[in-house]
């Protein structure tokens, strides 16, 4: 196991009606003045921004509203942030919704309190200051809610990238199960999916030895198997929503990838997707994990084969372990496809000539530095073909 440090100071408040509670919470960790940033109108509709207003004026709280965020958040809107914040002196932002919610608030956060260009954070330049965040979570999925990091995809050149460092975990996050049974099946599918992919993005490491993270994972991964199919056929079954959201929570916080090696190249592939297509980040990691593990598994059959036996329950073959390997992975792409997600670029909606020009951006576009991942570090043609293995 490598040397590490793991700092998780978000408070986390879960169960039902808690969202009830947000104003007592801002109050807390500080904030008197609160920007609440919203998205598209799920959480309009469902009454929720109202009665984490109603908290807010309880508690004496002075708010001010920004709604709109798209999934696939944008720059523009960043900016808008930033400028009302300082106009109006804002001293906490308030979150209500997915990933995308929280990642637009993260990144106006950091960039309130920055001179230059918040994008400066989104081409690698750690952030160390930002506004207090909190963050009333209404999908599982991305994980922001107790990560370090925001994705945003500038509108200039329609670049999708991430920045990270501590100032950005929330002080808070409300996460209350019930509110995500309004969730589209589709949209749960891509919730889970991505919770996944954060499970297999630690999972396969170089680093030996790391029994402790690799049995954290895969019994996350058996608990989304075993929970995901059910909240997409019962979308109000409370325990499986629950499950699912604790899930998540976890997957990205990094309790599971401290002292190894980590890859995410998968997921900046899929970045790549989201960004020229305005897929469903989910839906993107359906099409590309799989294909990433077939061009990858030869690299350490092992581990692959170890994933197989131990979380989708395959014989071990020991005369030719590749079988095993191929195996899960096979497996992978069934309960995919079982909870309704694409398997093909095809059926994202991705034109096959524009291969060359997402993995070119992939390695080369804006803030990229020639290779993706570190299990094994991909070029761009060996991403070219990864997206070829996508194509069938
Ligand atoms: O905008 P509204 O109307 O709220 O609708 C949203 C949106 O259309 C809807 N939704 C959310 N909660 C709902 C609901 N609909 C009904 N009932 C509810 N309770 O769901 C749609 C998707 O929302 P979004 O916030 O985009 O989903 P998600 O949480 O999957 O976030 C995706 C974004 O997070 C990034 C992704 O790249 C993508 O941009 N990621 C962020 C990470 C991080 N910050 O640590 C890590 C991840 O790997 C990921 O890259
Ligand atoms: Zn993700």
């Amino acid at each position: 196991m490598e040397n590490f440090t793991f700092y998780s100071p978000t408070f986390f408040v879960f169960g039902k009606d808690e969202e009830k509670k947000t104003g007592e919470y801002v109050k807390k960790f500080g904030g008197s003045r609160v920007l609440i940033h919203y998205g598209g109108g799920s959480a309009v509709k469902s009454g929720l921004l109202d009665r984490v207003k109603d908290s807010l004026n309880e508690a004496g709280l002075s708010c001010i509203e920004l709604g709109g965020v798209k999934p696939n958040p944008r720059s523009g809107l960043v900016y808008e942030g930033i400028r009302i914040c300082r106009e109006e002196k804002v001293d906490f932002i308030l979150a209500v919704g997915g990933g995308s919610v929280i990642d637009s608030a993260k990144a106006i956060a950091a960039g309130t309190l920055y001179d230059g260009d918040f994008w400066e954070f989104y081409q690698g330049k750690p952030v160390e200051k930002a506004l207090p965040i909190g963050t009333v979570l209404t999908i599982a999925a991305a994980g922001s809610e107790g990560s370090p990091n925001s994705v945003i995809t500038n509108e200039e050149g329609m670049f999708k990238r991430g920045a990270s460092g501590d100032a950005l975990r929330p002080k808070f996050s409300i996460m209350n199960p019930a509110l995500t049974q309004t969730l589209p099946a589709y949209q749960t599918a891509c919730g889970i999916t991505d919770i996944m992919a954060h499970l297999f993005e630690r999972y396969f490491t170089n680093t030996p030895e790391v029994e402790t993270t690799d049995r954290m994972i895969e019994g996350l991964l058996l608990a989304m198997i075993h929970e995901g199919p059910r909240a997409v056929k019962e979308p109000e079954n409370y325990e499986a929503r629950a499950n699912i959201m604790w899930a998540g929570m976890m997957a990205h916080n990094n309790i599971c990838g401290v002292g190894r090696e980590q890859d995410w190249g998968s997921h900046n592939i899929e970045h790549e997707l989201s960004a020229l297509y305005d897929c469903a980040h989910g839906a993107g990691l359906a099409v590309v994990f799989p294909a990433w593990m077939k061009y990858v598994y030869k690299h350490d059959v092992s581990r692959f084969a170890q994933l197989a036996c131990r979380v989708w329950g395959c014989q071990m073959d020991f005369n030719n372990p590749e079988n095993t390997a191929l195996a899960g992975i096979e497996a992978l792409k069934n309960f995919l496809k079982g909870i309704g997600m694409p398997g093909s670029l095809k059926e994202l909606g991705v034109k096959e000539e524009d291969i060359p020009q997402l993995a070119h951006c992939a390695c080369h576009g804006d803030a990229r530095t020639g290779t993706l991942g570190n299990f094994v570090k991909l070029t761009e043609k060996d991403i070219s073909e990864i997206f070829r293995l996508m194509a069938v």
